[in-house]
C-alpha cells in the first residue's frame, strides 16, 4: 500500500479541530490514538497522540507538538521513520505571502491535540 499525497485543503488558521481532522487524522486517528486509515502503509504505524501528556509527567508538551509542525521539525527531528509529513512546507504553501500563519496553524492544531489527552 502506498500513501497518496493530496493537495492540502485550506482551513482557517484558527480551525484547529478541522485542520487536525483534515491533515492528521488519516494517520493519528480522529481520536488521536494512532489508528487512522493510512497507518497500514506506515512502517511502524503512527504514534498515539493522546498519551503525550501522560508521558510527560501529566503536562501536555505543547512545544514538542508545535515544533513538530514548525520549520524546525527537521532539526528537532521526531522519531526515526521520517514518515511524518513536512507540515511547515504544506502550511506555508497555503499562505505563502504571510508565513507567520504557518506558525498560527501549528498552535491551533496543538490546542486541539491537547483536548485529546487522556491526562489533562
Ligand atoms: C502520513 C502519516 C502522518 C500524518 C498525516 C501525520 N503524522 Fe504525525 N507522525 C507520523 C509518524 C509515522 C510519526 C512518528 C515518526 C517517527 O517515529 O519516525 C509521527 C509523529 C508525530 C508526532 C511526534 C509524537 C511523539 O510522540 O514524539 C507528533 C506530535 C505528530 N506526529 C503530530 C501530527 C500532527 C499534529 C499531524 C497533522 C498536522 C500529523 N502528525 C500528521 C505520521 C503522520
Amino acid at each position: 500500500m502506498k500513501i497518496k499525497m493530496v493537495r492540502i485543503t485550506p482551513h482557517p488558521v484558527d480551525a484547529g479541530k478541522a485542520m487536525y481532522n483534515s491533515y492528521c487524522a488519516s494517520c493519528h486517528g480522529e481520536d488521536g490514538k494512532g489508528y487512522g486509515p493510512a497507518t497500514p502503509a506506515l512502517s511502524k504505524g503512527a504514534p498515539d497522540l493522546t498519551l503525550l501528556a501522560a508521558h510527560n509527567q501529566g503536562r501536555y508538551p505543547k512545544y514538542k507538538v508545535i515544533t513538530a509542525l514548525s520549520k524546525f521539525s527537521e532539526s528537532h527531528h521526531i522519531g526515526t521513520t521520517s514518515e511524518m509529513p513536512d507540515w511547515y512546507k504544506a502550511f506555508v504553501s497555503l499562505d505563502s505571502t504571510n508565513p507567520i500563519k504557518a506558525d498560527l496553524r501549528a498552535i491551533s492544531i496543538s490546542r486541539h491535540v491537547q483536548t485529546l489527552q487522556i491526562v489533562r
